[in-house]
């Protein structure tokens, strides 16, 4: 059975990283989409919330299971015994980062982890987590960015309400 694990922060989940995961998960048997929990970023959505997002946002994808991991990717790959890592890249600016911390793992793990990299769709290759937090901060639109429940979690964290009886204008509380 071929498995692999999509590691990320998803703080939220993005359509950029729905395209990479219904692609990655359309190659693999099981695809495990796993959070990081990372003790020293201050995330928008707690790891609950963001497992509770993820696992709404694939529910359709039966073969993709969500899960959390803290510490080093590669310990983490060893101990679900996964060896692929899947990425999405959109554009030359996240080649260097993708391209470093693959080597990383492939050196730490002994050859033990690869990484595969998907090319973002190209509607989506603009599409960032950190950007639809800004954006949504400001009360800017973000219905293009992340599914409908996310961008009314979103919005709600920043204390913004959606008219959505004047299309969608955006108003704060
Ligand atoms: O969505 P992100 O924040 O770009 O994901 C980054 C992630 C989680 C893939 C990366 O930070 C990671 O794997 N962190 C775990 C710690 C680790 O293994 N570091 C060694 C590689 S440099």
């Amino acid at each position: 059975m071929k498995r692999a694990i999509y590691p990320g922060s998803f703080d939220p989940v993005t359509y950029g990283h729905l395209d990479v995961i219904r692609r990655a998960a359309s190659v693999f048997d099981e695809l495990i989409v796993s959070i990081l929990n990372n003790k020293e970023k201050k995330p928008l959505f707690s790891l609950e919330e963001r497992v509770k997002i993820l696992e709404r946002a694939t529910a359709d994808l039966p073969n993709v299971k969500v899960d959390s991991f803290s510490g080093l990717l590669i310990d983490y790959a060893a101990s679900q015994d996964i060896h692929v890592a899947i990425r999405g890249l959109r554009a030359i600016t996240d080649f260097e980062y993708e391209l470093q911390i693959a080597q990383t793992n492939r050196v730490l793990s002994k050859e033990d982890l690869d990484t595969m990299f998907f090319t973002t769709s190209l509607e989506y290759s603009y599409l960032s987590s950190s950007s639809v937090k800004e954006i949504a901060s400001f009360g800017g639109d973000i219905s293009k960015c992340v599914p409908d429940f996310v961008a009314d979690m979103v919005y709600d964290k920043f204390g913004i309400v959606r008219d959505t009886a004047s299309s969608g204008r955006i108003t704060n509380e």
